[in-house]
């Protein structure tokens, strides 16, 4: 291939934004990483020689990286969901093309300032929805759009988030707290999903949502008698509570070790001692599951009704035994079920003629990778997308991406306010 790879400058170098990153090493003719922003220096000297840029292009943050003139055709921007938009604002004024992580907004009026930056400097923006690129919801979304269930009545979809998972992230770590972490629980864990929904039912908008949920499980109240306050300090159920971090984090290092060692990731392979000695030093994954400062509901759910009177659900349930995500798609021709960790669906056609009065069709699309396939299959498309303005149909360009974080915003107003209906409004957009 004659064309030039597109170049880019990783904006937050933490474990996403190497993920993407990582596409230029296996598709050098498609893209070429020339450049790094963020204040962990070591994060920057280790994507220097990763990517075999010079150091002179290692910034120390967003910010002067902006104060230079532009050096490359895109941005890879892996910051934290507050800082996505201020990040990405005056990176797109100096004509960069983001891939953005999600949530690309913490609020409405952010996700506005978004779009009008977008639209106003006219470059090319796509969110992190991987999802949409796993095959197993592209294949959904292609049957749904050739029209092959009819007219949608109704879609549910859950999203079972497991003990482990939950905890981790949502309860001892980065997403636990509101207002450190500036989203809610919905908004980090789910947008992905009511971006799926919303995608099915393109161009079906929403027309109200309403929400409830609420945080029941890790609160101090409901702490086992005699709980210590850190699992290998001075708790007495070290090895018996579910969510030890001896039996979580000790005896399975591996798991989630991005976040739970992060004060470890300088030293290659670290040993028992030194996780031992990272838990007596503060690490917060060491504390009570039952003491932290979580603020975030554990389980949540969404109703729907969009503007041709179809309905939606969507559920948010942490704490299962197993991750897992479901599909329902009920249409006036035909229903599909799925779930996504077995990459398997089915379509049941009406068929009068058939002895079931039904067809069934077993689809099998069980694919390797992170996200199912997702997280290189979005970096492909982003390349494609930066050459040529193509949107394929999986295409999580702002303007496709909206309809989600707007029920988002909107379920979690209405949780807020007891359930209260909210009413969706696309002429802002
Ligand atoms: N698409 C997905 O499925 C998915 C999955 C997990 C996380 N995420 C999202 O990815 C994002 C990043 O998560 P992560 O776990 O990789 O985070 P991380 O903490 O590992 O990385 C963030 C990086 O940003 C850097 N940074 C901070 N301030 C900066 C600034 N002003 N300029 C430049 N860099 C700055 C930090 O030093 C850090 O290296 C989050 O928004 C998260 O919600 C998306």
């Amino acid at each position: 291939m004659s064309e030039q790879p597109v170049t880019a400058v990783i904006v937050g170098c933490g474990h996403r934004a190497v993920i993407y990153a990582d596409y230029s090493l296996a598709h050098p003719d498609e893209l070429k990483i020339v450049g790094v922003a963020d204040p962990n220096r070591e994060r920057c000297l280790m994507a220097a020689k990763r990517y075999g840029f010079s150091e002179e292009n290692c910034f120390e943050s967003a910010e002067a990286l902006a104060a230079r003139p532009r050096f490359a055709d895109a941005v890879i921007n892996g910051t934290m969901d507050h800082q996505h938009v201020k990040t990405s604002i005056p990176l797109l004024r100096l004509g960069y093309d983001i891939l953005l992580e999600k949530p690309f907004a913490v609020n409405e009026a952010e996700m506005r300032a978004l779009d009008f930056a977008v639209k106003e400097s006219g470059r090319r923006v796509m969110i992190c929805h991987v999802l949409r690129y796993a095959g197993f919801y592209r294949e959904i979304r292609r049957r749904v759009a050739a029209g092959e269930l009819g007219d949608i009545i109704n879609i549910q979809l859950a999203e079972h988030v497991s003990f482990h998972h939950l905890s981790t992230s949502y309860v001892r770590g980065k997403w636990a707290n509101s207002e450190k972490c500036k989203t809610s629980m919905l908004l980090a864990k789910s947008c992905h999903d009511l971006d799926i929904m919303m995608w099915m039912m393109n161009p079906v908008k929403p027309k109200k949502v309403s929400s409830v949920g609420a945080r029941t499980q890790f609160r101090p109240e409901n702490a086992p008698e005699g709980a210590g306050t850190r699992c290998t300090k001075d708790c007495p159920l070290v090895d018996t509570c579910r969510y030890s971090s001896k039996r979580l984090y000790l005896e399975h290092p591996d798991n989630w070790t991005m976040y739970v060692w992060a004060d470890l990731e300088h030293i290659e392979h670290p040993t028992d001692e030194d996780r031992m000695n990272s838990f007596r030093n503060g690490n917060p994954y060491d504390r009570c599951i039952y003491k932290c400062d979580n603020d975030v509901v554990d389980h949540q759910s969404v109703l729907i009704e969009f503007e041709d009177g179809a309905t939606g659900t969507f559920n948010m349930i942490g704490g299962s035994a197993k991750s897992m995500r479901t599909i329902h798609i009920i249409g006036t021709k035909g229903e599909l079920y799925g779930e996504f960790e077995s990459g398997k669906f089915t379509v049941s056609k009406i068929a009068p003629d058939e002895p079931e009065l039904f067809a069934d069709e077993e689809v099998d699309l069980s694919e390797g990778g992170g996200h199912g396939g997702g997280d290189e299959a979005i970096v492909e498309d982003f390349v494609r997308y930066v050459r040529t303005g193509e949107q394929s149909i999986s295409c999580t360009a702002i303007d496709n991406s909206l309809a989600g974080h707007l029920t988002v915003f909107l379920a979690d107003d209405s949780r807020e306010h007891g359930g209260e209906v909210r009413e969706c409004r696309f002429d802002k957009y």
